[in-house]
């Protein structure tokens, strides 16, 4: 096991544009890192860089204590899975595990024993005689993480492993790789660009956007507190709702006029806000309350036409047409309205982003909550409106 240490580390392909931005990073020993990002960011770069297949075009690498910019791959003690599993296909799922054991001239019992250990961790003990077309997609990769274990490498690294494969499969290999985790601890950077696979798998994320660092944090730090729009944007099924608004500050008074309503905020949270800024604001689908009747005098609320209902299972996204603006409710699917029915949509203060429309900065990050760990709150278990289907999180 090992960290790892980026010094302002960059990347330009044949001095081309960079694709990579000098950048400090630290990753703990143990710690499970997952780059997240868009398309092109600069992830795969990143990891390529970490595992000795790219060139370093600037700073400095450290995997423990050494530098090893000028270190080639094989010396580096990582491991590396890729999204194409490649297993050599002539070979069993037992000669494709202990094949880097076998070319170091580890001892045949030793490598025995280490294959079916590995074998046992990721439940292929029945497969070890298949050859890889005999299996599916999930048992493929699952051989391939087996055959980067085996070597007990100080770092592992993963390159989107699971995007080949289907939703469930999907679902169980993360499991797979995060138990392995547990109980491994070695040093691990996964890449993807599934926020899911992000929030479930990591310590911590590091979310990248343009070959820079947009932000980073433990999966709840950029859940809560995203610091741009991009952040909100990029993390938390359902996506957040985005609605325009701006600032009326007089003297004490605060708010911020959308679609024509007057919405009172109050608090220091608030305090950056400046008269006639312009705002976006954010909120997630899940804080979003749904009634029939209209909303009390002085609520954060907008009056809309019920779009689309779609049944999740127990809870039901509804998206509501709200003076040209769609917006979404997460909502209990015992009592649903019906497309076209009017609704007033109601939103808390307290979950309410601010972002300014020019910086895409949160105006209103600091103090989110009164304490650093607001209690949970489970929409299913929120008590229903007396005059309407739901009541939100308000
Ligand atoms: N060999 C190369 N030569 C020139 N440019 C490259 C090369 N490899 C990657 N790039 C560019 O570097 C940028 C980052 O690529 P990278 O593969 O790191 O992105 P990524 O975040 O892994 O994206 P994806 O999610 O699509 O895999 C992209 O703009 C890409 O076009
Ligand atoms: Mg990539």
């Amino acid at each position: 096991m090992a960290n790892i240490t980026c010094k302002a580390l960059s990347k330009q392909y044949d001095g081309g544009a960079p694709v990579l931005h000098p950048l400090d990073l630290q990753i703990d020993e143990g710690e499970f890192v997952v780059l997240l990002g868009p398309s092109g960011c600069g992830k795969s770069t990143m990891l390529r860089m970490i595992a000795g297949l790219e060139e370093i075009s600037g700073g400095d690498l450290m995997i423990g204590d050494a530098v090893v910019n000028a270190v080639p791959a094989r010396e580096r003690n990582v491991a590396m899975v890729f999204q194409n599993y490649a297993l050599y296909p002539h070979m069993s799922v037992y000669d494709n595990i202990a094949f880097g054991l076998r070319r170091l001239h580890t001892p045949k019992d030793e490598i025995d024993r280490r294959v079916r250990e590995v074998a046992a961790m990721l439940n292929l003990d029945a497969l070890l005689e298949r050859k890889p077309r005999a299996m599916s997609g999930g048992q493929q990769q699952r051989a391939a993480i087996a055959r980067a274990m085996i070597k007990t490498p100080a770092v592992f690294l993963f390159d989107e492993p699971l995007s080949n494969l289907d939703a469930k499969l999907r679902a169980q290999l993360r499991t797979d790789i995060k138990r392995l985790h547990q109980r491994l601890k070695t040093t691990t950077v996964y890449v993807t660009h599934d926020q899911l696979e992000a929030m479930t798998l990591a310590d911590r994320v590091i979310l990248m956007r343009g070959g820079r660092i947009e932000q980073e944090g433990t999966p709840t730090e950029l859940y809560r507190r995203p610091r741009t729009l991009f952040a909100a944007g990029f993390i938390g099924t359902p996506a957040m709702n985005f609605i325009d608004g701006v600032v009326e500050r007089s003297g004490e008074a605060l708010s911020v006029r959308v679609k024509g309503e007057a919405w009172p905020l109050h608090g220091p949270r608030f305090g950056r806000l400046q008269d006639a800024q312009a705002v976006r604001l954010a909120i997630r689908p899940n804080y979003v309350g749904l009634t029939e009747g209209a909303s009390p005098p002085g609520a954060l609320a907008l009056r809309g036409t019920v779009e689309l209902v779609e049944v999740l299972g127990a809870e039901a996204l509804v998206t509501v047409e709200c003076a040209g603006e769609r917006l979404a409710a997460l909502v209990p699917s015992a009592r649903l309205p019906a497309p076209g029915a009017s609704v007033t949509l109601e939103f808390g203060m307290q979950d309410l982003h601010v972002f300014d429309t020019k910086t895409e900065e949160n105006l209103a990050l600091e103090l989110q909550y009164d304490t650093a760990d607001p209690p949970l709150r489970t929409p299913a278990a929120r008590p229903m409106a007396k005059a309407g289907v739901h009541q939100g999180a308000i």
